[in-house]
């Protein structure tokens, strides 16, 4: 599948609409962690499609949060995205702000790996090492259970998407904490360097 764009584009059109560090982060994280599942389920080609999903999914939320997922499309069309790239954007805020349902199977992990990210985030940094490389699924699951956790990470978006996946939690969560684990070191520096 073509994205219809550079990484370099796709970068500048980050940077455009976002300049809030923890929107960044979660922008590059959720990149690393679709290019793990890419590989990891045997995608390996569409790699590239994979990540600029990830790296655009949230394009329109900080500057538009009321219009998230509806003001996508005309930003990412300004930089020549592909149908299926605004598509797969679309997709990963479906019953929330979105009817673009996901149909592929990158469209449903980036629905369920999207929110889960922030929790395993909010997670490490509560660790001493602030990483989730030491990270255990069950203290993830201890952190899903808690409510009051990170109580803006919706847990039956997390559900839904591990069901859309036919997945259980468990699997969900070990490879996410996997997918971010490789991800962690090149995320923290390109951040650094934007
Ligand atoms: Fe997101």
């Amino acid at each position: 599948m073509e994205t219809g764009m550079t990484r370099e584009e796709a970068i500048a059109l980050l940077k455009k609409y976002n300049q809030e560090s923890f929107h960044l982060l979660h922008a590059l994280t959720v990149e690393g962690v679709m290019r793990w599942y890419a590989k990891e389920l045997g995608y390996g080609e569409e790699e590239e499609f994979w990540a600029m999903a990830g790296l655009l999914h949230d394009i329109d939320f900080e500057k538009y949060p009321d219009q998230h997922c509806q003001k996508a499309p005309e930003l990412l069309k300004e930089a020549n995205a592909s149908e299926a790239l605004i598509h797969a954007v679309c997709s990963h805020g479906y019953g929330l702000c979105s009817d673009v349902k996901p149909e592929h199977l990158m469209e449903k992990v980036l629905f369920a790996a999207d929110e889960l990210t922030g929790l395993i985030g909010a997670a490490a940094k509560m660790r001493p090492s602030k990483s989730c490389c030491d990270m255990e699924v069950s203290s993830l699951k201890k952190k899903f259970k808690d409510k009051r956790f990170a109580a803006g990470c919706s847990r039956d978006v997390i559900r839904e998407g591990a069901e859309m996946l036919g997945w259980d939690l468990n699997e969900l969560f070990e490879k996410t904490i996997l997918a971010m684990r490789s991800c962690e070191e090149s995320v923290n520096n390109e951040l650094a360097a934007l």
